[in-house]
């Protein structure tokens, strides 16, 4: 960890906003604030973190149950790439791919690392951060080099400054607790002339016609064990259904409304039997227990976006609802 925190940017104290500095001491190594304040690193991790309520724990347990699922050197496709490079625009990843200058990149709600994985095979210095304990997950599907930080911490406690070309969060904001907080605080940490690249769920007929989700408050609260094995099965029984269904779009399209889990049959087909389950079960826990669910139009994702003094706004409708890039201007 010392040798390589040094290759990244630094770490601020998300209170003092003061550097934080490498110290160990009995074996234990630390990131230390000047007021004496101390986050510990376990697993060459920095664990920037509070007492408070953890509501990101479902997130942890998931991404490490399924650490591989959904990365595209598992599955074998290019599902993931194809979303990123389409939400990174053109421009970006010829940014990226420039071998001349060194590009700072902040992934924020990293997961498992789907996405962590297509970063690296760039011209980049990725530091990739979660609340959760997905961080641990990542770790082992992106180990830690001199190119790959991890970092655990909250978005809306941030560690990191304005110091990052590229600051990108895909699948995270509608799961945080107030999804303009959540922007601002990202764009807190793009350098001038940088980049910020999002997404957000947005109000689509599925999110109103899908009769499990008014069981969510409930689903969320139970027991871990009980969470998964309540997902599992569900995909047991309905996923045949949508399996035998998959060449009739109109049936395919009314029973997916109805049907309490999430099916890539129609969205996937390149997907194995054998994947579509494993895709089905994690996707329906991740739908059935995040804590927060927001949803947001993509005129108010612009809105957002200009109160924060963005330039080149560029927000569509696509993915998983809203997807959006823009740059901070150099003052
Ligand atoms: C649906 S997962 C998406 C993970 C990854 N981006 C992907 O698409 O596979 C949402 C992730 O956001 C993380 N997250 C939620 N709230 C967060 C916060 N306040 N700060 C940092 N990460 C957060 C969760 O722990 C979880 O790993």
């Amino acid at each position: 960890m010392k040798e390589n925190y040094r290759d990244f940017p630094p770490l601020i104290d998300p209170i003092t906003k003061e550097n934080l500095n490498y110290i160990s001491s009995e074996n234990k190594e630390y990131m230390q604030s000047s007021d004496g304040s101390k986050f510990e690193i376990l697993n060459s991790i920095p664990r920037i973190l509070y007492e408070d309520f953890d509501y990101t724990d479902a997130f942890g347990i998931q991404w490490n149950k399924w650490r591989r699922t959904q990365l595209d050197s598992f599955t074998g496709t290019n599902i993931t790439r194809k979303r990123l490079t389409r939400c990174l625009g053109d421009k970006i990843c010829e940014n990226l791919n420039d071998t001349s200058k060194e590009t700072h990149v902040l992934e924020v709600g990293c997961g498992a690392g789907r996405f962590t994985e297509v970063l690296l095979e760039y011209s980049v210095k990725l530091v990739s951060s979660d609340l959760s304990s997905a961080v641990d997950a990542n770790v082992i599907n992106c180990p830690i080099s001199p190119k790959h930080q991890v970092v655990q911490a909250d978005v809306n406690k941030s560690p990191f400054g304005p110091n990052y070309d590229l600051v990108i969060c895909l699948g995270v904001i509608q799961h945080t607790p107030n999804s303009e907080d959540t922007i601002k605080a990202l764009y807190d940490s793009v350098k001038p002339g940088g980049s910020l690249v999002i997404d957000h769920y947005t109000h689509d007929l599925k999110r109103f016609t899908k009769l499990i989700l008014l069981f969510r408050p409930i689903i969320k609260r139970l027991p871990a064990k009980q969470r998964m094995k309540f997902c599992e099965s569900m995909v047991t029984i309905f996923l045949p259904i949508h399996k035998a269904i998959k060449d009739i779009p109109f049936a395919q399209m009314i029973f997916s409304r109805i049907s309490p889990i999430t099916s890539y049959f129609h969205a996937y087909p390149e997907l194995s039997d054998e994947l579509q389950r494993e895709w089905a079960i994690l996707d329906t826990h991740d739908g059935l227990t995040d804590w927060n669910k927001r949803l947001r139009t993509p005129s108010s994702i612009r809105k957002t976006l200009e109160k924060l003094g963005a330039t080149d706004i560029e927000v569509w409708k696509g993915g998983n609802g809203v997807e959006a890039r823009c740059k901070k201007p150099i003052i």
